[in-house]
């Protein structure tokens, strides 16, 4: 039995470590299970950057162009003089982008023609979180972005759909765009989904005075206000008639007031009191030893040994009997 000691000692320190080793095995591989499937997306940092790609359209009815496996077709947006890229936006930053198309393409006219007149909506799309590196994505979704060809269209989980809403009217041979466009961004709260855009909206402002004519050949400036909210409600907006009217009627009301205070106060100096003092002379003449409460306004103003009340005007004087 002296023998046994060491050989069961051995075989329970192997088995050990193999144990050891199983355990660390199967926590390396379930660690790593979450990247063999579905990748955890990250969300997007502030201030990344967050392309805009729109359906590319035909432009002789407008409609939508599918790919040979009859996912929509999605292209980048027109390329923005300003910064050399299409549109982007960033995280969270708020701020006016001008986007200037330089050159107005014959079918891109067309295909303005058809946005202004309803025919079919200037509809894009932003990733939701940023996209996976395009090797996992392929994996993931046959998704392809260079190609710019979405999986599964504005269907697809990984983008939100951006429709852009240019207003306008059209011309024989021209167009008036509604280029003032405000443009509206949610992301989901961070405390359900940090860095995930979860809605978007865009929309032309006062068309009617604030457009671009434009024809073939001409350049578009698309002014841009972006505005992010941090969840999926919108902050009460409404203070009154837009709040000047507001501030306006405020500040009437305290010039009014101190109008007629001006006018009240010139009213008993000049008048009233003249006449008071006067009355009051008369009667302290006439032996009259009391005066009370002297007309009009009843304030009581003196009480017989003189002109009180005369400082502040009359006001909490009080009778002194
Ligand atoms: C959009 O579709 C048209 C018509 O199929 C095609 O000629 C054009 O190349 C497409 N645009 C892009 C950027 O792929
Ligand atoms: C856009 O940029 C190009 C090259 O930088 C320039 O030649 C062109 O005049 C610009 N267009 C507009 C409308 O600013
Ligand atoms: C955009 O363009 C308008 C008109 O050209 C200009 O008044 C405005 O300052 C520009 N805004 C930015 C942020 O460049």
């Amino acid at each position: 039995m002296a023998s046994g000691g060491p050989f069961r000692l051995r075989l329970r320190l192997t088995l050990l470590v193999l144990y050891a080793f199983w355990i660390s095995l199967a926590h390396a591989v379930s660690g790593q299970e979450p990247l063999k499937s579905v990748p955890e997306q990250r969300g997007y940092n502030a201030g990344e950057g967050i392309p805009v790609s729109c359906l590319n359209r035909t432009i002789e009815t407008g409609e939508h162009i599918t790919d040979a496996s009859g996912q929509l077709q999605y292209i980048p947006f027109p390329t923005c003089n300003e910064t050399g890229r299409p549109l982007e936006l960033f995280f969270g930053i708020e701020k006016d982008i001008n986007c200037t198309i330089d050159f107005i393409s014959d079918p891109f006219f067309h295909l303005l023609e058809f946005y202004i007149h309803s025919d079919a909506p200037l509809t894009c799309r932003i990733p939701s979180k940023p996209l996976p590196p395009s090797a996992l994505a392929h994996d993931l979704l046959a998704l392809d972005t260079t190609s710019q060809e979405g999986a599964l269209g504005t269907q697809s989980t990984l983008y939100t759909p951006l429709i852009i809403a240019l207003a306008g009217t059209l011309q024989l041979s021209h167009l008036h765009v509604g280029n003032s466009l405000n443009l509206l961004v949610h992301a989901a709260p961070r405390s359900l989904s940090p860095g995930t855009v979860d809605a978007a909206a865009a929309y032309s402002v006062s068309s009617h005075t604030r457009n671009a004519r434009v024809t073939i050949g001409d350049s578009l400036t698309l002014q841009f206000a972006v505005r992010w909210y941090p969840s999926i409600t919108l902050p009460p907006g409404w203070s009154g008639y837009g709040g000047h009217v507001y501030k306006s009627t405020f500040l009437y009301c305290l010039l009014s007031a101190g109008a007629s205070a001006a006018v009240c106060i010139a009213y008993f100096r000049g008048v009233e009191l003249p006449r008071r003092l006067k009355r009051y002379a008369r009667e302290k003449m006439n032996g009259g030893g009391r005066l009370v409460g002297g007309g009009g306004y009843g304030l009581p103003v003196a009480n017989g040994n003189g002109a009180r009340g005369y400082g502040g005007y009359g006001y909490g004087v009080g009778k002194k009997d």
